[in-house]
C-alpha cells in the first residue's frame, strides 16, 4: 500500500516542480510588490504637483524645464531613496533616453492593447521577476495616461503654442512625444530592483 502511494505522489510533486519552472512568468515576492506600487504612485503625483505649479506660474514653454530637469531629477531622487532603478520610457518617446528596452517596449504594447480592449489606463500596471545578466530583478510597470494638461507640450504639434513648439524643436529634434490625446497612454514609469526574498 504504501510503496503505491508513494509511487503515485512522487510524479505528482515532480510534475508541480516542472509546471513551476515552465512558467514564463514569476510573481515578485508581495513586500517588494508593495513597496514598488507605492512608489509608482507617489513619483507621478508628485511630479504632476510641481507641473502644474509651474504651468501656471510660467505657462507651458516656461515649465518645459520642469519635465527635461525636474522630472530625471526627481526619478534620480526616488532611486536614490528607494534603492529602485526608476524611470521613465514610451513607444513615442521625446528625450532619446526614453526609448524603451525589451521588457518595457512589450509591456506597453501590452497597456494599449489592454485598453484598446476597454481596461481603464489609470489601473494598468505589470510586475515580474525577470533574469538578466544572471541575476533575478523585479520589474514593474506602470502607465501613464495622458491628462488634459499633459497636451499643452504632448498634443498635435499643430495645437501647441508657438513657444511650445519652438523651444521643444531646439531641444528635441527627434521629438516624438506629440500627437496625444487626453486618455492615451503616453508612456510608462518602469522600477527595477534585485529580487529580495
Ligand atoms: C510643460 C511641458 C510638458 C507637460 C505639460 C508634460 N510634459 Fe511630458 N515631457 C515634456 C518634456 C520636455 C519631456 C522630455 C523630458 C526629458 O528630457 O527627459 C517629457 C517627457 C515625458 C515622458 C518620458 C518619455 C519621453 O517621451 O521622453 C513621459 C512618459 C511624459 N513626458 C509624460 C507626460 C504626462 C503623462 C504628462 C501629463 C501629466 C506630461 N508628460 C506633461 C514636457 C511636458
Amino acid at each position: 500500500m504504501n510503496g503505491i502511494a508513494r509511487w503515485h505522489k512522487a510524479p505528482l510533486a515532480l510534475s508541480a516542480v516542472l509546471l513551476a519552472s515552465c512558467a514564463t512568468t514569476t510573481a515578485p515576492p508581495r513586500a517588494q510588490l508593495d513597496e514598488a506600487r507605492a512608489i509608482a504612485a507617489r513619483v507621478p503625483a508628485n511630479l504632476l504637483t510641481v507641473l502644474s505649479t509651474e504651468l501656471q506660474s510660467k505657462g507651458p514653454s516656461g515649465a518645459i524645464e520642469v519635465c527635461q530637469v525636474k522630472a530625471p531629477e526627481m526619478a534620480r531622487n526616488a532611486s536614490a531613496q528607494t534603492g529602485w532603478q526608476i524611470r521613465r520610457a514610451s513607444l513615442r518617446n521625446r528625450n532619446p533616453k526614453g526609448v524603451p528596452d525589451a521588457w518595457e517596449r512589450a509591456t506597453l504594447e501590452e497597456f494599449d492593447a489592454k485598453q484598446a480592449a476597454g481596461a481603464d489606463a489609470a489601473t494598468l500596471e505589470r510586475a515580474e521577476v525577470v533574469n538578466d545578466g544572471g541575476m533575478q530583478w523585479v520589474r514593474y510597470a506602470k502607465a501613464l495616461p495622458t491628462q488634459p494638461l499633459c497636451v499643452q507640450c504632448h498634443g498635435p504639434v499643430d495645437q501647441l503654442g508657438p513657444g511650445v513648439q519652438a523651444k521643444l524643436a531646439a531641444l528635441y529634434p527627434d521629438d516624438r512625444g506629440t500627437g496625444y490625446a487626453p486618455g492615451q497612454i503616453r508612456g510608462g514609469l518602469f522600477l527595477k530592483r534585485p529580487v529580495q526574498r
